[in-house]
C-alpha cells in the first residue's frame, strides 16, 4: 500500500509547531509535503491555507494540517476551497469526531491556544480515525451540494 501524503502549511504564528508535527509525522511513516512557511517572518494564513487545498484538489496529498495563531484564519480559508472540510480542533476527541462525523480532510490548529501535546494528540486521532458513513453520508454530501449550487 502506498504511503499516504499529509501537506502541511502554517503562517510566522504555526511554523515552529508545523516544523515540530512534520518530524512527527515522518517518524510515524507518513510523506510530508511541508508548504512552507518556514521561519517567524510575517505572512499570510490564506496563501498556505490554499497552498495545502490546492494539494488535496489535486491529489498531492490525501489530508492537510495547517497552523496559525488561532486555527480560525486557515480553517476559513481553507473551507472556501469545496474539496476542503476543514476542522478547528483543540483537542483529540474534536480530531476524532471530526473525521469520524464529517468527514474532515484538513486539522486546523492555533499554536497560541493549544500547546503541542494537545496538537500531537489532535494529529493523532485526525489520522487514525476513519469516516464512519452511514448517517453522516447524507449531511456531508449536502455540503457537497451547496458548494456546487454556489458555483454555479
Ligand atoms: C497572525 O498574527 C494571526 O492573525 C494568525 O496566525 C491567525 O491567528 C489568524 O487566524
Amino acid at each position: 500500500m502506498p504511503r499516504e501524503t499529509i501537506a502541511i502549511g502554517a503562517d510566522h504564528a504555526g511554523y515552529a509547531m508545523k516544523a515540530t508535527l512534520a518530524v512527527d509525522l515522518a517518524k510515524m511513516g507518513y510523506d510530508v509535503l511541508d508548504l512552507g512557511t518556514n521561519s517567524d517572518v510575517s505572512v499570510d494564513y490564506p496563501d498556505f491555507a490554499f497552498a495545502v487545498a490546492a494539494a488535496i484538489k489535486s491529489g498531492r496529498a490525501t489530508r492537510g494540517i495547517l497552523v496559525c495563531g488561532t486555527g480560525i484564519g486557515m480553517a476559513i480559508a481553507a473551507n472556501r476551497d469545496p474539496a476542503i472540510r476543514a476542522a478547528l480542533c483543540t483537542g483529540g476527541l474534536m480530531a476524532r469526531l471530526a473525521r469520524e462525523h464529517n468527514d474532515a480532510n484538513v486539522l486546523a490548529m492555533g499554536s497560541r491556544i493549544i500547546g503541542i501535546e494537545a496538537a500531537r494528540e489532535c494529529v493523532r486521532q485526525f489520522l487514525s480515525t476513519s469516516y464512519a458513513s452511514g448517517r453522516h453520508a447524507d449531511r456531508v454530501a449536502k455540503l457537497t451540494h451547496i458548494e456546487l449550487e454556489a458555483a454555479e
